[in-house]
């Protein structure tokens, strides 16, 4: 057997949603998406071509993958022999290192990691643009994962192979401005609804959804104009609006998608209190009762402390700024 290509890739938490897609097979999103790479919870993943074998073998966390995510994964390497014109099974080997159960598991690092390490073993090269779009197959935000620090995710326009070729990101060269984010895990099980699900049913039937779209073109040209100067408190501020009005098409969808649980709102409300005492904290919250709190890094330990008294129990974690994808010499 062949030696195997291993990636490394972060997860990234959008400041500016990705939420609804206009191609569901090709994955285009409805809108432009702005995000920062985190320095934790990393996915490893090697790759390795098996002639011979009589099916792909993936392994996630030392388990068969199954159901749902083995589809995903096959359906992406199909797109890699596809595209490399090979016809090799793969054998993949994943380990995420989010502690169990913390509900933080992510497709986005997750598929950045497939995207460089199956386009290794299967001897593509694409560029960082070519490999964002290729990532973007897997799980739209795992575009952003292939780079570090902050990205955008074009949406694109047209479609076909056009939206293909204009839906990818880049990143966002913000030197200084390095903040820190408190993640609350308020609650760590199964999401009740997929986000693919919810997205789907949020396009088709929330009578806000075009409304937040449209606003996300300002939230998004403010947030580039407040990342330049560092401005922490705008930066906060777009990114919780923008969070908040995606939760608001979620609520409006028919049957309401809803992600936030009272912790949820407990912590939102610690986030208020920590703003009228005097620290510039702001919230953002994606598929899921989990709260990520912007916050100075001088402010983090008093940030994860308000968050804990809000809500009982929960685990916290603080990150910053990460690294893009990257290969390992294995
Ligand atoms: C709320 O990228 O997980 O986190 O493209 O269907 O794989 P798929 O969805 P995914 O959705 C992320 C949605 C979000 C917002 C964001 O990360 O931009």
């Amino acid at each position: 057997p062949g030696h195997g290509v291993t990636a490394v890739a972060h997860p990234n938490i959008a400041l500016i949603k990705y939420w609804g897609k206009r191609d569901e097979r090709l994955m285009i999103p409805y809108v432009d998406s702005l995000s920062m790479t985190l320095d934790i919870f990393p996915t490893t993943t090697t790759v390795r071509l098996a002639p011979g074998a009589p099916a792909d073998s993936l392994t996630l966390d030392g388990s068969p993958a199954e159901g749902e995510v083995r589809r995903r994964v096959v359906g992406f390497l199909d797109l890699l022999r596809e595209r490399s014109g090979r016809s090799e099974p793969a054998v993949v080997d994943t380990h995420n290192s989010v502690p169990t159960g913390a509900g933080l598991a992510s497709s986005a690092s997750g598929f950045a990691a497939l995207a460089l390490a199956g386009a290794a073993a299967y001897g593509l090269d694409p560029d960082r643009t070519a490999l964002s779009r290729l990532a973007r197959r897997g799980s739209a935000s795992a575009s952003r994962s292939i780079f570090g620090g902050f990205a955008v995710c074009h949406a694109g326009r047209g479609t076909g192979a056009a939206a293909d070729l204009g839906s990818y990101a880049e990143p966002v060269p913000v030197p200084d401005f390095d903040p820190a984010l408190v993640i609350a895990v308020v609650d760590a099980g199964a999401k009740a609804v997929s986000s693919r699900a919810a997205m789907r049913r949020t396009v088709e039937t929330s009578p806000l959804y075009r409304a937040w779209a449209t606003s996300g073109k300002t939230d998004l040209a403010e947030m580039r104009v407040a990342l330049r100067r560092g401005d922490l408190d705008a930066v906060g501020e777009i990114a919780e609006r923008n969070a908040l009005g995606m939760h608001a098409t979620m609520l409006t969808a028919r049957p309401a998608v809803r992600y936030l649980s009272p912790a949820t709102v407990a912590v939102l409300d610690g986030v208020l209190r920590l703003r009228s005492d005097g620290v510039p904290a702001y919230a953002t919250m994606d598929a899921g009762p989990n709260v990520k709190v912007l916050c100075h890094p001088a402010d983090a330990d008093r940030v994860a402390e308000a968050v804990r008294g809000a809500a009982p129990g929960c685990s916290v974690f603080t990150a910053r700024r990460g690294p893009g994808a990257r290969l390992t010499g294995e």
